[in-house]
């Protein structure tokens, strides 16, 4: 493996706090079987006001980083679109809080929910040139439609972090990888407005046609190689598209004859519950959405091995995508051992309906000129400690 460049080291992270959909589908008068079945959504992550994206982009490179990361890495890549900041990145912050070394370059990179791919395709071609170097990327946001939209049962908040190496313990990218823009408003967040604007059901057509399109042009490139994929992760505005753009699929053009088709198409449906399973106790973390899926597959699906091909579909709003693969590494099981899982989920704090509303509603009224914080005792890892003349202040406990 010692020419391949990869995912070395992966890790997420979600706030503790969530909202069942059942109990706030009740609250809007809807039938819980639009959120549950409709979308696949069970639980939705809800970020308190001391917790903000960098927070739980250092919490999650936190649980991977160690001393050699530190010294090795010299890119921190920081993608999102839930940024606080016109100029100063993120990622300045992530360098900081986690102590890397000083000869580094740390920015922040934005394409709505593909800028982590275009965060992570960055990492691969730095890495290749420098072999002997490190990079660390970070996903993190915070999806916010408001309260009582249409988009409100696809909001949630999270981070994932990778490590790319020379020698990547997890995933090996292959090189040749499919990209598609095509310009549209289907989703956008204009500077001004806190929350997200929407044109819902245009957005999962060009989301179902961009897949469709990457696909058709894999195979061209690929022919027959492409069947060999074992399974597909799809970024997650809510779990049910992944399904969706399978479904989508079917209905296209492809190389395969009908009969072929529809058995690899049903092959790789069979693989979804596994990627979906984190996704559906989140929601929608833009950026994140795909990594989380895939180390929701990792851990979830226990007929992957070493050796599988596994494509990842990357889909940012307006409209960027690209499809790319990789291999699993030898032992990537253990390497994932770190992260949280099922159980760390499962562990988290039940709110209610309107707890979440207002953790919602301080958010939009918070002071960001000057704010401190009232951290609970229980709380555990990075958070924002005060907001003092527009400068933010981050603490660990
Ligand atoms: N029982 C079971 N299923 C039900 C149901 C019930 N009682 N009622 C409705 N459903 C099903 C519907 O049939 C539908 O399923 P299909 O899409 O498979 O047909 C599903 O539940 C949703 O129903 P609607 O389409 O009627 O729901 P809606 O009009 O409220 O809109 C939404 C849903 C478009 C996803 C909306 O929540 C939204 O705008 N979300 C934000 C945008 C988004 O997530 N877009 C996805 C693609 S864009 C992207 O990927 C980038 C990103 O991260 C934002």
């Amino acid at each position: 493996m010692s020419n391949t460049i990869g995912i070395d080291k992966i890790a997420f992270y979600t706030p503790d706090y969530y909202v069942d959909m059942v109990e706030l589908a009740e609250a809007r008068g809807i039938d819980p079987n639009k959120y549950t079945i409709g979308l696949q959504q069970d639980l939705m992550a809800v970020i308190p006001v001391w917790e903000d994206i960098v927070t739980m982009g250092a919490n999650a490179a936190q649980q991977i980083i160690d001393d050699a990361d530190r010294s090795l890495i010299d890119q921190v890549i920081f993608a999102t679109e839930s940024s606080f900041d016109y100029s100063k990145s993120a990622a300045t912050y992530i360098h900081r809080l986690l102590d890397i070394q000083p000869q580094a370059a740390s920015f922040e990179v934005k394409q709505a929910c593909y800028a982590g791919t275009a965060g992570l395709m960055m990492a691969v071609n730095y890495v290749r040139l420098n072999p002997n170097r490190r990079a660390l990327v970070i996903t993190s946001d915070i999806a916010r439609y408001g309260l009582e939209s249409s988009g409100e049962p696809t909001q949630g908040a999270g981070a994932v972090a990778m490590i790319i190496s020379n020698q990547p313990r997890i995933l090996a990218i292959e090189e040749e990888t499919f990209k598609y823009s095509t310009e549209h408003y289907d989703f956008w967040r204009p500077s001004h407005s806190p929350v997200a604007l929407v044109d819902g059901h245009f957005s999962n057509e060009l989301y179902m046609d961009s897949f469709v399109k990457v696909f058709q042009d894999a195979e061209e490139a690929m022919g027959r190689r492409l069947a060999t994929i074992s399974a597909f992760v799809f970024h997650l505005p809510y779990t049910k598209m992944a399904k969706k753009a399978l479904d989508a699929l079917s209905e296209a053009e492809t190389q395969l004859d009908e009969k072929k088709r529809s058995s690899q198409i049903a092959h790789w449906q069979d693989q979804l519950p596994a990627a979906i399973e984190y996704g559906r106790r989140i929601g929608n973390t833009y950026t994140a959405a795909l990594y989380i899926s895939f180390i929701s597959m990792l851990k979830e699906n226990e007929t992957l091995k070493a050796g599988d091909r596994i494509g990842l579909f990357s889909y940012g709003s307006g409209a960027v995508s690209e499809l790319f693969f990789g291999e699993l590494v030898e032992g990537y099981s253990g390497q994932l051992a770190e992260t949280i899982g099922l159980e760390e989920l499962a562990n988290r704090q039940q709110i209610s309906v309107a707890e979440y509303e207002q953790l919602f509603t301080e958010r939009d009224q918070m002071d960001t000129t000057n704010a401190s914080f009232d951290i609970p005792e229980t709380y555990q890892g990075f958070y924002l400690r005060e907001i003092d003349e527009n400068r933010r202040y981050y603490d660990f406990k």
